[in-house]
């Protein structure tokens, strides 16, 4: 197989390996979140998929069906709210009646370096990302007990070294590691089990849209010469719910390529923090 490949899967896994089981993802709507419940469903499991964009989420729900032929929930939810995540898990309890699997994978990023960083635009990450998976997990985690279920939190590998323009993602993403690690330990005894995926730049999705606005080719910088796909996303997610990673917990799975050890920032750094038009185009993506 070339380093350009990817398996999708089905070549890999037992294709009945999730039936009977459910599984509910935040982010699901789209991007990496949306490849991780079509995956999950070709390989038997039915699933709910939350997301803010209620029309978006019907509409991805009908799609995530009719090509795997699962059912798949869509419920309409923020998960900055608490109460709409109530209702969503509600829903799917109505449905399922049981959870055996969540995908933490709802969040929002832009790059902004902390110098021109409102509190309010701070706080919307860190809402979204951190506030929203505790949220989701609070939300999930008696059904979770019931099942001896399993989370995977999908995080980043930015938080590792300073990232030039990226504190209030690094700041939330670094705070979703940590509580997956003391989840892991307070609800292992329950046997419920929490591990961390952190994806490498992965391509076609709105967080790479966001962090490389220029489109600046990544290839060669990466040490196994391609971008992800949401595919390789949803591999490691797949392998982490299976019973071959039953004794996995407490972990965070780089899955990048490489690129963590090797990655350069993207901008222009230290450039464009002293050149105000540089700063601006990059940020338009004219550079
Ligand atoms: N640079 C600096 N600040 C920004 C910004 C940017 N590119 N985009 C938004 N903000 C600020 C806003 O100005 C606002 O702060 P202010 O009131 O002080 O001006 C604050 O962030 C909230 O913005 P708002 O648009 O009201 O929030 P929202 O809840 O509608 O949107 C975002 C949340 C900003 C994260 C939005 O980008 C989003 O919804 N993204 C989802 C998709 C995504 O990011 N995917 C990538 C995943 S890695």
């Amino acid at each position: 197989m070339s380093k350009l490949q990817v398996p999708d899967g089905l070549e890999t896994f037992q294709p009945e390996i999730f039936a009977g089981k459910v599984l509910f993802c935040t982010g699901g709507r789209s991007g990496i979140g949306y490849r991780i419940v079509e995956m999950m469903m070709k390989h038997g499991a039915d699933a709910v998929i939350v997301g803010r964009d209620a029309k978006g989420v019907e509409e991805s729900a009908a799609k995530l069906e009719a090509s795997t032929g699962r059912n798949c929930l869509g419920a309409p939810a923020d998960v900055r709210d608490p109460e709409q995540l109530k209702r969503a898990v509600q829903a799917a309890k109505d449905k399922y009646g049981k959870l055996d699997f969540v995908v933490c994978g709802a969040a929002g990023n832009f790059l902004a370096p902390i110098s021109g960083l409102s509190e309010r635009a701070f706080r919307t990450v860190i809402e979204i990302d951190l506030i929203g998976t505790y949220n989701t997990v609070k939300a999930t985690l008696p059904l979770l007990r019931e099942t001896r279920g399993a989370y995977v939190h999908i995080s980043a590998t930015l938080h590792y070294r300073g990232t030039p323009w990226q504190t209030h993602l690094g700041a939330a993403k670094a705070g979703i590691d940590a509580l997956s690690n003391a989840l892991a330990v307070e609800e292992g005894p329950r046997g419920v089990r929490s591990n961390v995926v952190a994806p490498g730049p992965i391509g076609s999705t709105p967080g790479m849209t966001r962090l490389n606005p220029g489109g600046q080719p990544l290839e060669n910088l990466i040490p196994l010469g391609r971008v992800g796909q949401t595919t390789d996303i949803a591999n490691a997610v797949m392998f982490l719910f299976s019973p071959a990673a039953s004794w996995i917990n407490g972990s965070v799975m780089v899955v990048d390529g490489g690129d963590a050890h090797t990655r350069a920032p993207y901008v222009p750094y230290p450039e464009a923090m002293f050149n105000p038009k540089m700063m601006t185009d990059v940020l338009k993506g004219k550079l």
